[in-house]
């Protein structure tokens, strides 16, 4: 692989090796020194467009376990205060000659441009609504560990789908590895047309029940252009995922940030079957893997562009992780 700009460029081999690569990994990060050569002397520019507390701290411990060079640019404080396009911005970083750019913005399509624009392997790390395949990448590799089989699961992703990357990105990722997924919120938040990625729509919590995992998602204010619920309290009523409704044998996702007691009770967010730290932490092993996958070339074997050539020397020259 080239670039990560959305799951739906990924098979299900590609997917199965980043998470096995993230269980390697797994191993460094609970060493006391948890750190490998691997990227030593590649430069990682972390470029975010938008608010994160999650997705920016852990590319940057990523990179940092990796060896990498990093440095993070967020918009507020950069030159796009000043007036900056992305593209001159994407170009004047590129002159440090960075082996990845990882790129967050509010923009759908934002990756794809730095990827045609800057010769850097390109992650996304959101675009507007659109994907952000790194989440996606860590709750499966979460999941993963805590059920015995991913196939034949049955998720219910709960809330605002219709502004939600995350839930586009899940929906692909989960029906790839062979769940069964259901997508439910009110009619205004589900975006219509929405069946085809692979999921069942419904409007109401009734059967939720028949969920072995309930994903909620936060209900994203800052992409909403007017009102889409009466209020939150009634969304709350109605869609708030709370120890009635979360049955003793399911389990409990959320990429974060939460609303506390708007899509969860605050007595959910931490009971046992809660995976939301845990997701935090799988943050940063799967985006060590995705570096590792995109800057040595690994899954580049069947063909593609092929791994940079400065790569393949540093690969056989470097110890790998386990
Ligand atoms: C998500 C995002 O930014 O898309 N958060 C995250 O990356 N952990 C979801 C959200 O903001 O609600």
């Amino acid at each position: 692989m080239r670039h990560l700009i959305s799951i739906a460029d990924c098979s299900r081999e590609d997917i199965e090796r980043i998470l096995d690569r993230a269980e390697s990994f797994a191993e460094v990060s609970g060493r006391e020194i948890k750190k490998v050569p691997t990227l030593r002397g590649r430069t990682v520019i972390n470029l975010f467009y938008e608010a994160s507390t999650r997705t920016s701290s852990s590319f940057e411990i990523a990179a940092k376990r990796l060896s990498a060079d990093l440095v993070t640019v967020k918009s507020v404080g950069s030159s796009v205060d000043k007036g900056e396009s992305l593209k001159d911005t994407v170009q004047t970083l590129s002159a440090y000659d960075p082996a990845a750019i990882v790129i967050r913005s509010p923009h759908v399509g934002a990756a794809d441009l730095v990827a045609k624009w800057s010769p850097a392997a390109v992650v996304n790390a959101g675009d507007g609504k659109h994907e952000h395949p790194t989440q996606a990448l860590l709750d499966l590799y979460t999941l993963r560990r805590r059920v015995p089989a991913l196939e034949g699961l049955t998720v219910w992703i709960v809330g605002d789908v219709m502004h939600s990357r995350v839930a586009r990105s899940n929906i692909l990722a989960f029906t790839r590895l062979g769940c069964r997924v259901t997508v439910c919120g009110p009619p205004t938040l589900i975006p219509r047309g929405i069946e085809t990625l692979g999921c069942e729509v419904r409007h109401t919590l009734d059967d939720v029940g028949e969920a072995d995992v309930i994903y909620a998602l936060r209900m994203q204010r800052e992409r909403m252009k007017g009102s889409f619920v009466p209020s939150l309290r009634e969304y709350a009523a109605r869609y708030q995922i709370d120890s009635r409704r979360l049955g003793a044998n399911q389990l409990l996702m959320h990429p974060g940030p939460v609303n506390r007691g708007v899509e969860l009770s605050a007595e959910v967010i931490d009971c046992p079957q809660a995976l939301i730290t845990a997701q935090v932490e799988s943050g940063v092993v799967v985006r060590m893997a995705v570096l590792y996958e995109l800057l040595t070339g690994v899954g580049d074997d069947a063909g593609g562009d092929g791994p940079d050539p400065r790569t393949r020397a540093a690969q056989a020259s470097e110890p790998q992780p386990a």
